[in-house]
């Protein structure tokens, strides 16, 4: 013990600031500039860091700094990570960074970045909830403990109560509930705010997004839920017999440092979660600036399963986010359901739209018409706040579009203050047909792009132009569905073009979960307290946390999966067509393709029994991360120890053991790429190959048989691909699918071709 205290302060002596700081840095005459970095060191030399406590690192971290605390008196360092990364994050000066990057043992500083939550407008009550014999075998999730790094938590929601939920599994266990007086049970197993280096604040939500992740992922059943009178059902998460523990690492109108989430999964490490639910994200950064792809790869190599969310940039291209290859990358898909609001203009003409709150007895007689966008800017065209206070709006219908600085609830409340009566919302051209069934506070009918431009020209074309809206309730079947949705985001990633990203979809449009606040008309009564209620929320939020409630279910029906074998069984086991059986559309209503779907449609109760899996090994990614063309010291950082690429066996991201593949190709060029499945189903079962090539690529797999004759058994195949002229494909991407087929399986991957 007492020697490797001595090599362990040798070193941290060799690495001090103070003898390398030149002094002239410190210049008194200029007000000092902090800000955050992260800072990347190498591990202490000599030292079993497992042997290291937490004020080891602490005093080794603090080494690096040129003061203990700023002029201010502040504290310096805000967090000393264990490990997530091996690193801190502290407030420097730019010149301190630049003099702390050239001491011995420092790899890299990253500057603090701000994250974003990956919700996009609210909505209200739906149900969600298959009662299958799937959720028996894999017994609700029971015994698994989902992390969620989000908001915070409404602790006293019903849906968070814990009747009939075990203990959380105590050897394993060894989260802290900082509520006080502790409200915590056997569902909510762990709370704790992380908010600049301190855990002062108690981990409410104060936005209601953490509270309605989290109860879609794991939330209790609460029976006869219902928002303002609506939908009266079940509610349910999708493994209710999970424990939940809480990281609040964003805070209402801050958004959320990358420091604070990667402190949050510092801790949900060391409590022991078996599952990560992460829906925050930011625009794409190399993975040795990104905290969430270096965090996320430690928390991969303890078995912790990590659903993040694809983001809410979409429809673009390449607006992808949390792709790296250890992340189930997760984008959302609309359901078969509509709350109907249909507008009924003057003309006669009806046009179908959603809104959550359904008024009783609204009126029938046609109101007139008002457009703020048909002479305003595009302020008053999308209704935003201060923008229609000079029309006279007085017991008007208003037209209003989508986007603006306001939410689709917020332009309601803009209305109402106006005097307006009633609100058609019209979806930009982007959003196409996906249609949010918000909770508005006054009646409204939300209508795609088309059905809006006919409403538009028949308000701008029409002497007196009137309308009403008939409120329709609730209809199942309608279709397509499952759809991708407008705002999730596509591939190809800007990162890594040899893994198809995203990887899965699942719901994300209009779900319903727990939601701390009044919706609807009583949220505009000023004052009220905070008030148990549902909601629905759309966004890839929910999606991601509908996948790791997925996860949390295959976690206990098979305890001995690995992360990467979870994604697997997810991914070969989706849903390509929807119930139509046509390919998966987007909000075009065209073929929604593989950038936007990824492996398909989340299927879980065949993710249960998936017959073969690809699995991964934590170094697989640091050869990944190498073949990525990053050097050494950037490998370094993502993994945590010391690499030397040229020592590990060469291997493009292609070549991953992925269940899906994505290979670039040129003209006249042959590829090969391995993949290695192993047996999970029966234990003798034999797989031919079926292959629909992409179109202008010839595919052919060697062998084209497996036979196996024990669990857990591997075997290896070749996908040989081979092209002819590309031409003007050049640039484009064409689209296949490889399947393994059995009596009892079909596991299937996709084939994604990029034409260079
Ligand atoms: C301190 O900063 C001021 C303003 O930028 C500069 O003029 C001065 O030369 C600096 N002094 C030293 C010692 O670097
Ligand atoms: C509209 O958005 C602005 C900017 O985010 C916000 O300050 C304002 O409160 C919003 N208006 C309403 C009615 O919520
Ligand atoms: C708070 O909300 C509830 C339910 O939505 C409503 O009945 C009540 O009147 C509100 N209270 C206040 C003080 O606004
Ligand atoms: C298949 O490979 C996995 C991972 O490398 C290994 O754990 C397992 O033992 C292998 N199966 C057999 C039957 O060797």
């Amino acid at each position: 013990m007492s020697c490797i205290f001595i090599f362990f302060f040798f070193f941290f002596f060799e690495g001090s600031y103070t003898k390398v700081i030149p002094s002239s840095i410190i210049n008194s005459t200029v007000p000092l500039s902090y800000e955050t970095y992260i800072v990347h060191v190498e591990k202490p030399a000599h030292v079993r860091t497992e042997t290291l406590t937490d004020e080891d690192h602490w005093n080794y971290y603090r080494s690096f700094l040129p003061t203990h605390q700023l002029s201010s008196g502040g504290q310096r360092l805000l967090y000393s990570y264990r490990s997530v990364i091996s690193g801190f994050a502290a407030r420097l000066t730019r010149d301190e960074v630049k003099a702390i990057e050239n001491l011995p043992g420092v790899l890299h500083a990253v500057p603090d970045r701000k994250l974003f939550l990956h919700t996009t407008h609210v909505s209200d009550f739906l149900d969600l909830s298959p009662r299958t014999c799937f959720m028996r075998e894999t017994n609700f999730g029971k015994g698994a403990v989902i992390g969620v790094l989000d908001t915070g938590i409404f602790p006293s929601h019903p849906s968070f109560k814990d009747s009939g939920i075990s203990h959380p599994p105590s050897a394993k266990w060894k989260g802290h509930c900082d509520f006080k007086p502790t409200v915590c049970n056997n569902k909510l197993v762990g709370a704790k705010s992380f908010n600049h280096g301190t855990h002062k604040d108690l981990p409410f939500d104060d936005d209601g997004h953490g509270t309605h992740t989290a109860s879609v992922a794991a939330g209790w059943l609460v029976r006869n839920a219902d928002v303002l009178g609506n939908a009266r059902g079940t509610a349910s998460g999708v493994a209710p017999g999970a424990h939940l523990s809480v990281y609040k690492v964003c805070h209402a109108g801050e958004g959320c440092l990358a420091s604070d989430v990667l402190a949050g999964i510092d801790q949900a490490i060391a409590d022991g979660v078996d599952v990560l639910s992460i829906s925050i994200g930011a625009r794409t950064v190399p993975f040795y600036d990104d905290a969430v792809a270096v965090g996320t790869l430690a928390a991969v190599e303890r078995g912790i399963f990590v659903s993040s969310s694809a983001g809410n940039a979409g429809p673009g291209r390449a607006t992808v986010q949390n792709d790296a290859p250890w992340m189930l990358t997760v984008g959302a898909t609309g359901m078969d359901r509509a709350i109907r609001a249909t507008v009924r203009l003057g003309s006669g003409e009806e046009l179908n739209g959603e809104s959550a709150y359904q008024p009783v007895g609204f009126t029938s007689i046609l109101l007139p018409i008002v457009y703020p966008g048909a002479r305003g800017g595009s302020r008053a065209k999308t209704c935003s706040d201060g923008s229609l206070t000079r029309l006279n709006i007085k017991g008007m219908i208003v037209l209003c579009h989508t986007g603006g600085t306001n939410t689709s609830v917020e332009k309601g409340a803009v209305v109402v203050r106006a005097g307006g009566v009633a609100m058609i919302l019209v979806n930009e051209e982007e959003r196409r047909s996906t249609i949010e069934s918000g909770a508005h506070v006054l009646p409204t009918a939300q209508v795609g792009y088309s059905e809006g431009q006919r409403i538009v020209v028949y308000a701008t074309s029409t002497a007196n132009p009137t309308a009403t809206i008939l409120f329709k309730g609730t209809m199942y079947g309608t279709s397509p569905a499952p759809a991708v949705a407008s705002f999730s985001g596509r591939g190809p990633s800007r990162l890594n073009e040899g893994i198809v990203k995203p990887d899965i979809v699942g719901p994300g449009v209009n779900i319903v979960a727990a939601w701390p606040f009044p919706v609807g008309p009583p949220a505009l009564e000023a004052g009220n307290a905070t008030l148990a209620t549902f909601n629905v929320a759309s966004g890839t939020s929910a999606s991601a946390a509908v996948l790791a409630g997925t996860a949390a279910l295959l976690k206990n029906s098979h305890p001995d999966w690995s992360p990467a074998v979870i994604k697997s069984a997810m991914m070969t086991t989706a849903d390509v067509l929807d119930r139509e059986g046509k390919a998966i559309a987007d909000e075009t209503l065209a073929d929604a393709g593989y950038f936007a779907v990824g492996s398909g449609h989340v299927n879980p109760t065949r993710a249960n029994d998936p017959g073969l899996v690809y699995d991964l090994r934590p170094e697989d990614y640091v050869t990944y991360l190498c073949g990525l063309g990053y050097t050494d010291k950037q490998v370094s950082v993502i993994s945590r120890r010391a690499v030397e690429c040229s020592l590990l066996d060469a291997m493009t991201a292609e070549e991953l053991n992925y269940p899906s593949i994505s290979v670039a190709m040129g003209s006249n060029m042959e590829k090969t790429v391995m993949r290695t499945a192993r047996n999970v189903g029966e234990m003798e079962a034999v797989y031919s190959v079926q292959i629909r090539a992409p179109e202008g690529v010839e595919v052919s797999v060697y062998p084209e048989k497996l036979g196996f004759s024990e669990m857990n058994q591997n075997m290896s195949y070749n996908v040989y691909f081979s092209t002819g002229e590309v031409g003007g494909r050049r640039g484009g991407v064409a689209q296949g699918q490889l399947r393994w087929v059995s009596n009892k399986h079909v596991v299937k991957s996709s084939l994604l071709i990029s034409f260079v």
